[in-house]
């Protein structure tokens, strides 16, 4: 299923115009596909047929009640990392006891509400963080499901914003000093030692640092296990499968999946996932109208309706986005090398920079692609910009799956101090 095509020269979302979509839900708007959602989830699962596996679904990706409900209802779990993430989970029906809790700064409010909704476990970076999720689940009464989160200490090649696993980076605990950690979670109580865990990085083009990582990883649950009389339920690989967005990614799901395979034969226990970027990110589109075409000397902007608040990853990461005219160019149509741009007042205001496309003339739409993946959760409402709203698909038929909030509604919550305000 290619969820973003043309049909008679229009580019729709599986059976609907985009064009229709902007009437109804207004620009800039995200679209999402729900085929697309499904055919992603489904294709992982089916990789890891036949050995025990969890998919809990990475949430902060893409963490609308509509995105989540359509995995929730292919049976997948979910990946938090927040008190907000937690809720959202639940509320789209995810079951507690597939759902990891991962983050290296968790509240002992958030263990308490975690704790208290009955989660499957806790993925855990620190010593202190151990201390705390002990006291925390002994006062309540309750047991802690622990991985611990290793830090396989392997560059996984990818952007230095979103890399993880290397001792360079906040993320995990040091192999080194992870033996003594599981030693000390078998002896607190409130916790029972279930697993291991590990995360490398996002957006991974190359395999190899995951089979360095998995082997490493499943060595060192093996010597928990074999030396240390650990009994280890889950191993949780991560996530970070990366996806096309400019230059296809060397490593594609069947390639991880084999890594997994190979390192995991003869593991008794449950893999667990969380892949985010991979199940969503194709799935969604950036619906923008064309302002204005402004040509410099220098340069020409195409200027947008959508911006650095709605999609912050070309300004934050320099990430390439491919820009799509809503309307099909006609056969044998020129190019032209842009810059396209957003509204808001500073230069970082870029979606795609000296991009080589298509002519666009003022007033047409374009999809801004692969945006389905960190690109709604990651918006700001800066230069008081309400939230984009979203909007699923599904066959012929849409629904706006997040409204855009009211001016009144962004302002509601703004108060004067009792001192500015003045009788008369
Ligand atoms: N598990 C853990 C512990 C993570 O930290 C992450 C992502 C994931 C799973 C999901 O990774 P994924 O499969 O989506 O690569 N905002 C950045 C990406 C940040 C990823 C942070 N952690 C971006 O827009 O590229």
């Amino acid at each position: 299923l290619d969820a973003f095509a043309y049909q008679a020269g229009r580019l729709h979302a599986e059976g609907v115009p985009l064009s229709k979509i902007a009437d109804a839900a207004g620009t800039p708007c995200w679209v999402y596909s729900h085929g697309a959602l499904e055919s992603r989830y489904r294709a992982f699962d089916a990789a890891f047929a036949g050995i025990p596996h969890l998919i809990c679904y990475a949430l902060k990706a893409n963490s609308n009640q509509a995105v989540i409900k359509t995995f929730a209802d292919l049976g997948a779990g979910a990946d938090i990392v927040s008190e907000g993430e937690l809720r959202r989970a639940l509320a789209a029906g995810v079951p507690p006891e597939r759902i990891v809790f991962a983050g290296v700064g968790k509240t002992a409010a958030e263990m308490a509400v975690a704790l208290d909704a009955g989660i499957l476990q806790f993925n855990v970076e620190s010593d202190q963080e151990l201390e705390r999720l002990s006291q925390v689940a002994s006062q309540m009464g309750r047991t802690a499901g622990v991985a611990l989160r290793v830090n396989p200490d392997v560059d996984a090649g990818t952007h230095a914003k979103i890399t993880t696993g290397t001792a360079e980076n906040k993320f995990g605990i040091e192999i080194d000093q992870a033996r003594a950690v599981a030693a000390r979670t078998a002896a607190l109580p409130g916790l029972k030692l279930s697993g291991i865990a590990m995360h490398i990085g996002s957006q991974l083009t190359s395999v190899e640092p995951y089979r360095q990582a998995f082997a490493r990883l499943v060595d060192f649950a093996r010597m928990l296990m074999n030396e240390d009389g650990h009994k280890l339920e889950r191993l949780d690989l991560g996530g970070g499968l990366g996806v096309h967005y400019q230059h296809a990614p060397p490593v594609d799901l069947a390639s991880y999946c084999a890594a997994a395979r190979e390192a995991l034969a003869g593991f008794p226990g449950t893999v667990v996932l969380e892949p985010g970027r991979w199940m969503v990110a194709d799935a969604g589109i950036l619906l923008a109208r064309v302002q204005y075409v402004k040509r410099g000397s220098l340069k020409t902007f195409v200027i947008l309706d959508a911006a650095m608040n709605d999609l912050i990853r070309p300004a934050l990461y320099d990430a390439w986005h491919p820009v799509i005219p809503v309307v099909e160019p006609a056969a044998g149509h020129g190019l032209e090398t842009v810059d396209v741009v957003g509204p808001i007042c500073e230069s970082s205001d870029v979606i795609a920079t000296g991009r080589s496309m298509p002519p666009v003339a003022q007033g047409e739409l374009v999809a801004i692609g692969v945006a389905g993946a960190y690109g709604a959760v990651m918006a700001s409402t800066y230069n008081s910009r309400p939230l984009a709203p979203e909007v699923m698909v599904k066959g012929g038929a849409f629904s706006v799956v997040r409204s855009r909030p009211s001016y009144d509604e962004m302002i509601a919550s703004d108060r004067l101090a009792p001192w500015q305000i003045h009788r008369t």
